[in-house]
């Protein structure tokens, strides 16, 4: 069955939680996809997993459309979210609604996803009112690592708790269909799914939320530079890759790659004809 933003929201009201994983390219969101994964986020994390920067800052929409193209491809039925990158919604809301609608119309996503809470309302609401579904992000931001002194936990004094609490009320005034909620206590996770009316998707922040999400290289062990406190590793399959690597090298030192099967033949009286053909 096609997920849309009305089965996410059927989902929290069902208590039925929702799972999300961050996808790149076509052949990994069809494997997702054909796992029942409920929702794709084509994340500008890709910055890091996919392109080897430090940061998420220097990603640009070109990037964000060429892979939420190969994204929405392998998807039947995963709900297709991609991020705004960071400099496409802060500069001006007409920006910021002619980049959500590139990111729907070129990179063919359903929904789009911005970081920032009660400051990007009205930017929320714009994009909206031009009938593209907004997911919030609030938290920890990763655009705004420069401000935050790194990626830390937030939320943790009654201040930073309070801001959180009514950021992600903001969020769900002006209009977005769902919120992801980074590196927060649980509590307060906890605490926000309950006043929200719209589905929250944690990362890092407990089991209470309605859903969850993880950047796929970091739960399948492909992705070793960073390693947060809430990450499962559900397998290892960098090292699975290695180890298929290294033999594939010695069996093509060896010579026992590629083998009979892996090779096309030719008639032997061909290849002696060639042989005189050559000796003339
Ligand atoms: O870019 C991303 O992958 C994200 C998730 C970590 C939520 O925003």
């Amino acid at each position: 069955m096609k997920n849309t933003v009305l089965t996410m929201q059927k989902q929290k009201e069902q208590g039925d939680k929702i799972s999300m994983l961050t996808a790149y390219d076509y052949s990994t969101a069809k494997l997702m996809d054909q796992a029942g994964i409920n929702s794709l986020l084509v994340g500008d994390s890709l910055g890091m997993v996919m392109l080897g920067y430090e940061d998420t800052l220097s990603v640009t929409m070109e990037d964000m459309i060429h892979h939420s193209r190969a994204v929405a491809n392998g998807a039947q039925n995963a709900l297709v979210v991609t991020d705004l990158p960071f400099m496409s919604y802060h500069i001006s809301i007409p920006d910021a609604v002619a980049n959500a609608g590139r990111l729907i119309k070129e990179g063919h996503a359903a929904a789009v996803k911005l970081e920032g809470g009660e400051a990007f309302s009205e930017t929320i609401q714009a994009i909206t009112r031009a009938s593209i579904p907004v997911m919030g992000h609030i938290g920890l931001t990763p655009q705004s690592i420069h401000a935050f002194g790194g990626f830390k936990v937030q939320g943790k004094t009654i201040e930073a708790a309070q801001k959180i609490l009514q950021d992600a009320l903001a969020v769900e005034k002006a209009g977005a269909f769902a919120i992801v909620l980074e590196a927060i206590p649980a509590d307060l996770a906890a605490l926000i799914t309950k006043k929200l009316t719209i589905p929250t998707i944690g990362i890092g922040a407990g089991n209470q939320t309605d859903g969850q999400v993880l950047v796929y290289q970091d739960m399948l062990g492909m992705y070793g530079e960073m390693q947060p406190k809430f990450v499962k590793r559900y397998a290892d399959l960098g090292a699975e890759m290695n180890s298929a690597i290294q033999h594939y090298k010695t069996e093509i030192q060896q010579e026992q790659f590629p083998a009979a099967e892996h090779t096309f033949s030719i008639a032997p009286e061909i290849i002696a004809a060639l042989e005189k053909g050559i000796k003339h």
